[in-house]
């Protein structure tokens, strides 16, 4: 179903704000996204109106710490009742496995189901140039985020946060059971704003995308709900 596919990214700084579009769009988004404006602004507030509204929640903080720091913010997330947690597969093996044992202990503790638990890669804002002078390094970026999900799938996660772009080439690599979210989505009739390697909603749930995740061509827009509408319609 189109509306199990979408992610809407919830960028805002309040609660107030969070909840008039969340009671815009309860009828057409099941999913929305919590990054790291909104949390820090709210705290787990904002993870708590989502669950009394309904909604599936990702929790899009990208841990990246030592393996007992990070395993201690995976079980919290846990307990607040986040669907999604994501963290950086850079922080390495122990690390990310460290994440998934202290969800399943925490997922099973309380009788709830284990969170999709997802890698980030390479972050989309950074290109080949910048990726080789930032890291020094000669190697391909494409090769790092190949590498990087694998590793991501061997430590026990159940996918990453990637490129539309990069699905492909994930899927080459991870196989068809491997869960891939996409942001740098954009509709052909939406400013394109600050994102760069961007596909339009259809083309990446063609490309093997299995969430989308758009923020603001529908948080952004005068009629967010027709915006949504018409995203659900191109995807169907
Ligand atoms: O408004 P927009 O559709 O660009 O929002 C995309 C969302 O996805 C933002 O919350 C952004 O932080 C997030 N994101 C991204 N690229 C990544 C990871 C997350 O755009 N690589």
């Amino acid at each position: 179903m189109p509306k199990d596919k979408l992610i809407v990214a919830l960028d805002v700084d309040n609660l107030e704000a969070a909840d008039r579009i969340v009671a815009q769009l309860s009828d057409c988004v099941q999913t929305f996204k919590v990054g790291s404006q909104f949390f820090t602004a709210t705290g787990p507030a904002s993870v708590q109106l989502l669950r009394e509204a309904k909604m599936e929640i990702f929790l899009d903080l990208k841990f990246h710490d030592i393996p007992n720091t990070v395993a201690g913010a995976v079980t919290s997330a846990t307990q607040i009742g986040a669907n999604m947690i994501n963290m950086h597969a850079s922080g390495g093996f122990e690390m990310m496995r460290a994440a998934r044992e202290a969800a399943e202990r925490k997922a099973t503790d309380l009788g709830i189901p284990m969170p999709i638990l997802l890698g980030v890669t390479i972050l989309t804002s950074i290109d080949e140039a910048h990726f080789q002078r930032d890291f020094s390094t000669q190697r391909k970026l494409t090769d790092q985020v190949a590498y990087l999900a694998e590793l991501s799938q061997e430590s026990g996660l159940d996918g990453v946060v990637a490129s539309p772009l990069e699905i492909t080439l994930i899927r080459q690599v991870c196989g068809d059971d491997f869960v891939i979210v996409t942001p740098g989505i954009r509709p052909k009739w939406a400013a394109t704003g600050d994102q760069r390697r961007i596909m339009t909603p259809a083309e990446a749930i063609a490309a093997g995308a299995d969430f989308i995740v758009v923020g603001r061509p529908i948080t952004a827009s005068e009629a967010p709900q027709v915006a949504t509408e018409r995203i659900l319609q191109e995807i169907e």
